[in-house]
């Protein structure tokens, strides 16, 4: 593509530009030069003299969308084949002119990804600019394919068959991050840190447990997004401009030849409705949330207080003034890049809100933001395939912490009840030795069993198997547990589960 013939400030580009009129594409001259009439603009008449030719052109550039959109070539190109191909199969247009058509088309779609393609401001659009360049390589012809569909019903459709294929790349990212958690929890359903609330050590929990919770949230957001897919993807070709066409059109034809698995039922709702968009990038909020959660933990278990783990270099930057400085960049700026996406969702949200049926030009603004959205969940998801699999615990570090915290307090007070004491009063003895370890500076399992029975005679010689971090986590074995071999369970079944979407 080349990059500056669809700058809006090119003047020598603009000179043609003509005020984009929607009522004319069929009707429209196939060459730009021919195109760009601007002395039969309104704007001329209305504005005159010297000031109308430069606010034409820049109203040709600020409502032109060539500059963005053209990222819907293939799909653009690839509905008009089905398009023409329906028409054919119809009886609308001849298997002469279809074939023509089809053959030009390929040829467009080879000069764009040759780089060969010159965009054209004054063509307002991708849908535009193919069609001309289409008319130009196979003559009047070429005039043809836009019978029975207008430019609102193909861009939704090229939306939908743009999203559909990112949405498909997106959920493939998203099975190798989780087959690669997997991996990670598997070896370390044995691994022991701090489980935490309030972000106070709370209770010992398996490392492998944790990164299993990851999984979860993960595997949440890929069945939301297969969900979000089903309604991606359904055909609006053949809506028209807004209340169908008065061709004898069968749209179950385009919708099988491009793989849509049902047809938008209401013409007015399919040119008009993004709800799918609003939906995708509201799975992508919730994902990003979840991929900022997990930067949060990492960012803070990489510090020096923490030193829970270590994330490959390829990860982090230096500092240009600390020499000692490892930073945590890549999970920093997932965490900040949720906010964008978060804020694309406000943007589509608004967009739509205020819009009377059936099309409106505020749709052509739907663009920007989803793309942003799936280039920064892209982008997030690609860097942390690879490295959260790729976090190494640091053992001891995580073995220190958990003993530090009275981690096991809850086991010695279900213990006491196990025995016979009330939950309640179980409670406050534990209270009580925990008390007593904080004076001294040791742990409950380093207290003697003199010590504990000062609190409770309920306390036999047998406590200590309950006050090891092993011997608690053992003890929750059930399912969602964080026994490891709950954990190793859930890692199997967690295999087993992601293939619905392999
Ligand atoms: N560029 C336009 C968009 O993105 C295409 C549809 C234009 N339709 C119209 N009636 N002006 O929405």
């Amino acid at each position: 593509m080349n990059a500056t013939s669809s700058n809006p400030s090119n003047p020598e580009q603009n000179k043609n530009s003509r005020a984009p009129d929607s009522s004319t594409d069929a009707s429209r001259t196939n060459s730009p030069a021919q195109n760009g009439d601007v002395q039969n603009s309104p704007g001329q008449q209305m504005w005159g003299g010297r000031f109308s030719e430069a606010t034409d052109s820049f109203v040709a550039a600020f409502t032109a969308s060539v500059g963005f959109d053209q990222r819907f070539a293939r799909h653009d190109i690839e509905g008009s084949i089905a398009h023409a191909t329906m028409l054919k199969e119809c009886n609308i247009l001849s298997s002469d002119d279809v074939a023509t058509i089809i053959d030009g088309l390929k040829q467009v779609l080879s000069e764009i990804e040759a780089g060969e393609f010159n965009w054209s401001i004054a063509l307002e659009d991708v849908h535009m600019n193919v069609e001309s360049r289409l008319t130009d390589l196979i003559g009047p012809v070429g005039k043809k394919l836009h019978t029975g569909r207008s430019r609102n019903d193909q861009v939704a459709t090229d939306i939908r068959l743009w999203l559909r294929e990112e949405t498909d790349n997106i959920i493939a990212l998203l099975v190798r991050l989780q087959s690669g958690l997997l991996d990670l929890a598997e070896q370390h359903t044995d691994t022991i840190m701090p489980g935490f609330t309030h972000l106070q050590t709370a209770q010992p929990v398996s490392f492998g447990h944790h990164v299993m919770a990851w999984f979860e949230m993960l595997f949440r957001d890929t069945e939301r997004l297969v969900d979000a897919r089903r309604r991606i993807n359904q055909l609006p070709l053949g809506s028209a401009a807004l209340a169908g066409t008065t061709f004898p059109i069968d749209r179950t034809i385009t919708a099988e030849l491009l793989g849509f698995e049902g047809i938008c039922q209401n013409s007015l709702d399919a040119v008009s409705d993004r709800d799918f968009a609003i939906e995708f990038t509201a799975a992508a909020s919730i994902l990003m949330m979840h991929l900022s959660r997990m930067s949060e933990e990492i960012i803070l278990w990489m510090s020096a207080q923490f030193n829970f783990v270590q994330i490959p270099d390829r990860f982090c930057t230096g500092s240009s003034i600390m020499p000692q400085k490892k930073n945590p960049d890549v999970p920093e700026l997932v965490r900040g890049k949720a906010a964008r996406v978060f804020g694309q969702l406000m943007t589509l949200l608004s967009l739509m809100k205020s819009q009377p049926l059936a099309y409106n030009k505020d749709n052509q603004e739907d663009k920007e933001p989803l793309f942003d959205c799936v280039d920064t969940l892209t982008g997030s998801l690609l860097a942390f395939a690879d490295m959260l699999p790729n976090i190494t615990p640091n053992k001891e570090n995580m073995r220190a912490a958990t003993m530090k915290g009275y981690a096991t307090a809850t086991d010695l007070a279900d213990y006491l009840v196990r025995n016979g004491v009330a939950f309640r009063d179980a409670h406050e003895v534990v209270g009580h030795a925990v008390a007593l370890g904080i004076r001294e500076g040791v742990d409950l399992s380093d207290l003697s069993l003199a010590q504990l029975q000062q609190f409770s005679d309920a306390i036999g010689d047998d406590v200590f198997d309950y006050l090891t971090l092993e011997g608690s986590l053992a003890a929750r074995d059930h399912l969602g547990g964080t026994a490891p071999n709950q954990v190793k369970q859930a890692v199997s079944l967690g295999r087993t589960r992601l293939e619905v979407f392999a």
